[in-house]
């Protein structure tokens, strides 16, 4: 059960990396237009976060921007020079995924995304996808159960014995959507960072707490 980041905010992943509860980072064009600077200094500022001892760790996907297979596997083949902890990310268009099935062809670990049917989640595992990011938030806003769809792609990747393919829940709105893919299946959850901080909250926990205090200092008056 792993929790990834959905920012291309570098303080944001330092910050919340020193929890040892982060186990990789998604970005997509969006995100980068907000962090507003050059994509590959990013993602390799990103990548440097999750040193191990001498290597890198974690899936940091960085998202190729282009039209056809060939140009994406270019874009590919630089943001994969960053480090080996770089995932690459493509649509889950015809183009998308034959250069998803190129570039796992070569052990590069590459992310289908912006998947919406569990047809396209089946294709992307057959081009060798490492992950599969279903679009949950998005899926709501159409009126499609997101989390169904997570149900299904589950139950087809374990009735086929599909093991290397993760499914990445995306597009999460709030607490409910990481519970809910969670039960579902997902293997991950990348969660933009103030769903994060959201998550160890609970006011019982809090009131709990209160009440620990004052009885502490009570005992110690
Ligand atoms: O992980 C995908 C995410 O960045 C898109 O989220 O809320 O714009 O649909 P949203």
């Amino acid at each position: 059960m792993k929790i990834f980041l959905d920012t291309s905010d570098v303080d944001v992943i330092k910050h919340h990396y020193q929890t040892g509860l982060v186990d990789g980072v998604t970005t997509n064009p969006t995100l980068m237009m907000q962090a507003g600077r050059n994509p590959v200094e990013v993602i390799s500022e990103i990548s440097s976060v999750f040193s191990g001892r001498g290597y890198r760790i974690g899936s940091i996907s960085a998202e190729v921007v282009a039209d056809n297979a060939e140009e994406m596997i270019l874009q590919a083949e630089q943001y994969h020079s960053i480090g080996d902890n770089i995932t690459i990310k493509v649509p889950c268009t015809y183009e998308g995924l034959k250069a998803c099935k190129a570039l796992s062809d070569r052990n590069i670990k590459v992310n289908v995304t912006l998947i919406f049917s569990l047809s396209q989640s089946i294709l992307a595992a057959k081009a060798g996808a490492s992950y599969i990011s279903p679009f949950v938030g998005r899926c709501e806003d159409n009126n499609i159960d997101g989390i169904d769809l997570i149900s299904s792609i589950k139950r087809v990747f374990t009735l086929n014995s599909i093991t290397t393919t993760n499914i990445l829940a995306a597009s999460i709105r709030n607490i409910e959507h990481i519970n809910d893919s969670y039960k579902a299946g997902a293997d991950i959850v990348t969660l933009p960072p103030k769903i994060f901080e959201e998550m160890y909250k609970h006011s019982l926990t809090d009131q709990g707490l209160a009440q620990f205090d004052k009885d502490w200092k009570e005992l110690n008056k």
